[in-house]
Parts: C-alpha cells; structure tokens; sequence
C-alpha cells in the first residue's frame, strides 16, 4: 500500500450562518501522518468527513492524488474511514466485518479471505474471526474497526476520535499500536482528536484548530516548544506568560524585563523583536531550587498550593512581584516542598519563548 497525497484548497462550510470551517488550505504528503486537534466545535469533524466525501464543501477543491474528488461519492476517494463509535454491524462476526467492504467490491471468495487474514493479523486479532462485536472488549472492537478499514485496501485512512472510548492505558497503548501499523503499511492519515498527547505522540504533524480556522500546522515538538500563538500555547499543555520589554545584547542573548521588574537573560533568536514583547514558559521548564540559591534568572517564591500527580508535582507559588506561577516538578527530584515555602525559581535562558 502506498499512500497518495490530500490537498485541501480553500475548503469552506456554512451551517446558516454559521462558519463551521472557513477557506482551509493543508496538504498532507503521502504517508504522512496528520491530526486535527482542537476544543469541542472548532471543525475537526466537518473538515474530515469533507476529505471523506460525507459532507460537500460549499467552495473550495479537494485532491486525493492528483484526482479532483470535491463533488465524489465516499468509494470514489480511494480511502476508508474509522468512526469514533466504530460502527461495526452488530449481527457480523469480525470475519464478516472485516470482509464486507472487499466483498461489496466484487472481489473472488480468495482474495476477500485473504484481505480478512491480512487485516486480522495486522491488528493482533487472529483467533477472535469468528466473534460478534458484542462479545468483544472494547479496545478490540476499536481493532476491528481499524481492520475493517484497512481490508479495503485504500491509500489514504481517515479516523475520527477512534480512541476516546477506551479507558486511559488502552488508549495510550493503541495509539502506539495505531502509530506503528500506520508506518508499517505508509497509509497517508488524518487524524481527529481533542487529546493534546494522542496529537503529539502519533502525529508526524499537528493542526491545531479554532473555530473553523488552523491556528498552527507544524511539528509536534515546534506545537509544543515554540506555538505561534496564545491559543495554540495554551492548548496543548501548561502555560506561563510574561509581558515586558527585550533588549538584544549582542549576537547570542536578549535582556529583558517583565512588567512587574524580574529580569531574565534569553537565548536571541532570529527574526526577534526589540522592545513590547510577551514570552511564555512551560510549567515543566521551570526548576525550583533552595532559598539560597541566587544568579542568573533566578528569583525568590513562596509556594501556595501543591497537587500530587504522582511522575510529578503541580506547585502554584507567587514570586516577591506578585506573579502567579505555575511550576512542574518532577519526581527526580527529592527536595521535599511544602505550602509556604520560600524557594528561589529558575528559567533557563532557552526556555523563555516568544510568543503573540
Ligand atoms: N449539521 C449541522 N448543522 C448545524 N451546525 C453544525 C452541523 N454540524 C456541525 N455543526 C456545527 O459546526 C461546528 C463544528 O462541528 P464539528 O462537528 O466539526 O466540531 P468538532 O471539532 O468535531 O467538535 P467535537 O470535538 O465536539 O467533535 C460546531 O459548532 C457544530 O455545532
Ligand atoms: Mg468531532
């Protein structure tokens, strides 16, 4: 299997007059591995089942390959499509399910078994063909939808939430399952989720959404480390925000003083502004150190609140100036902290980020 390219060109839908996606542009390459991630309502659904052919755009053009598909029927578009709920047919065992799709495109009785084989042992299902859904798990009944999907043999799979019926180990060991089949088979996929670290772990890249629009379509490292924005900083994991003044220094660092008078050196980074900026720092690239511990962007904190995650500890603390910060510690770490603690903090220079 070979996956085949998806170009979106300017795809636009209305609901009335509401804009559930507006003029969306995105090429994915073959092979490659995409999400949509978003909050509730931003468009991940409608744009999916645009590509897939269940919902007509009002303008704009869709490619799969080099073929036009915007106005085709869903089996026209040389792609297959996992649902959120699954969908299997409750009176097929998973032999039936898997085998119906190749068995409506008029394949002999060999070749539909040997798509059934295939994809069962793609999926680690081989032993449970002769099963109905209602008396499978339901991480298994997740694999058989995928298997369902891939015994069409298409070259483009689209899935929409397929893991978020799952409990929280299951889904985070099927989307490494998920992760792996797709790189084995080189199926070029599009990905819907509202789950940041499924988007981040799986996907070669991210698209993040709001309201209809892409915020940031990027590498999951550049998502997290370098957003572009607020919205996208903010939804794909824990956030510090600094507003202030930066001065560059010479080639390598900048100075800059947040509005409340703590100053930081950060790393210079090409195409950085002099003068109003806003920086953001992750909870997690945050050290808390002893009391007396001073130096370079290094300042005093008092801790307010602390939450136990277990791999590692939220801490809430406001510094001499007033600023609330939000703090990750991790379990590494031995210093034992306690509401009411007077620490000192530090922020590496590469850790500062700017950020609209
Ligand atoms: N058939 C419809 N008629 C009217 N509005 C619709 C219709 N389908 C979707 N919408 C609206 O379009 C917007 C986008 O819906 P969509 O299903 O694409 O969101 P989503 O990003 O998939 O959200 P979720 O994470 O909740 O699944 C929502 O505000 C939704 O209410
Ligand atoms: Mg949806």
């Amino acid at each position: 299997m070979t996956g085949k390219k998806i170009s979106l060109n300017g795809i636009s839908k209305r609901y009335g007059d509401f804009v559930a996606v507006s003029d969306m542009s995105l090429t994915v390459e073959p092979g490659e591995f995409v999400s949509f991630l978003g909050p509730s309502g931003c468009g991940k659904t409608t744009t999916l089942r645009m590509i897939a052919g269940f919902i007509m755009p009002d303008s704009g053009a869709l490619k799969i390959g080099d073929v036009e598909v915007t106005y085709l029927p869903p089996n026209k578009r040389d792609l297959s499509f996992v649902f959120q709920n699954y969908a299997l047919w409750p009176h097929m065992t998973v032999a039936e399910n898997i085998g119906f799709g190749p068995k409506l495109a008029g394949l002999s009785r060999a070749d539909i078994d040997k798509r059934i084989r295939d994809a069962l042992s793609l999926t680690a299902l081989s032993g449970l063909e002769s099963r109905f859904p209602r008396q499978l798990s339901g991480g298994q009944q997740q694999r058989v939808a995928v298997a369902r999907a891939l015994a069409l043999g298409r070259s483009v799979l689209l899935m929409d939430e397929p893991l978020s019926n799952l409990d929280r180990k299951l889904r985070v060991d099927m989307r490494k399952e998920l992760k792996e089949l797709q790189r084995r088979l080189n199926i070029t996929t599009v990905y819907v989720t509202h789950d940041q670290e499924e988007a981040l772990s799986m996907s070669d890249r991210v698209a993040v959404m709001d309201r209809g629009r892409i915020a940031s379509l990027a590498v999951p490292e550049e998502i997290y480390r370098n957003p572009p924005n607020e919205f996208v900083a903010s939804f794909v994991g824990g956030v510090n925000y600094f507003n202030g003044t930066l001065r560059h220094v010479d080639s390598s660092r900048s100075f800059f003083i947040a509005d409340d008078g703590l100053e930081f050196h950060i790393t210079r980074r090409e195409n950085t502004p002099e003068g109003t900026v806003r920086l953001m720092t992750r909870p997690e690239w945050i050290v808390l150190r002893s009391g007396e511990d001073k130096g370079l962007n290094t300042h005093p904190v008092t801790v307010d609140f602390i939450e136990y995650l277990g791999a590692s500890r939220k801490v809430s603390a406001t510094t001499e100036t007033g600023r609330k910060l939000l703090i990750q510690v991790h379990d590494v770490d031995p210093m034992s902290i306690e509401v009411g603690d007077r620490l000192t903090f530090h922020i590496a220079a590469q850790n500062m980020m700017l950020i609209k």
